[in-house]
């Protein structure tokens, strides 16, 4: 099985971005854990950064008939993008949303998020294991649709 893990804008700069919110892991090491963490379950996965909402919509339609699931940090998209909701649901690809922060304990405009309408659940608040735990609850419910 083979699981997408996508981070959108400004996560690239983890480790240094406003650590008091986001910690001082970086993305390398998100993606390192994610990497071991599928591993040590059978899996297989592959990470990808952008800061560009076209190229996070280019990297969910070409997951199509490569990954089996998708773990997706969208940043502030998450709040806005319609076009990332619209992806996800085209492509029918069960996808787990995280966040680093717990968005609904934050500003008011964090509270939408239009990736949850088409997720099959949201991680929030638990930092980067927020990661590790997405792709334990895809790879639970993959075998469990199996
Ligand atoms: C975030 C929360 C978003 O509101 C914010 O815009 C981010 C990071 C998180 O991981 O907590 O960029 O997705």
């Amino acid at each position: 099985r083979s699981i997408l893990v996508l981070n959108g804008p400004n996560l690239n700069l983890l480790g240094t971005r406003q650590p008091d919110v986001y910690g001082l892991v970086t993305l390398d090491m998100i993606d390192n854990d994610c990497i071991e963490h599928a591993k040590s379950q059978g899996a297989q996965v592959v990470c990808h950064q952008s800061n560009h909402e076209g190229a996070l919509i280019d990297a969910i339609h070409a997951a199509k008939g490569h990954h089996q699931g998708i773990v997706l940090n969208a940043g502030a998209y998450t709040h806005t993008s319609i076009a990332l909701m619209d992806a996800l649901a085209s492509v029918e690809i069960p996808c787990v949303e995280v966040h680093l922060s717990n968005i609904h304990a934050r500003e008011d405009f964090r509270q939408l998020s239009y990736i949850s309408k088409v997720a099959l659940g949201q991680i929030c608040g638990f930092g980067s294991m927020g990661y590790t735990m997405a792709i334990s609850a895809l790879l639970a419910h993959l075998e469990e649709c199996s």
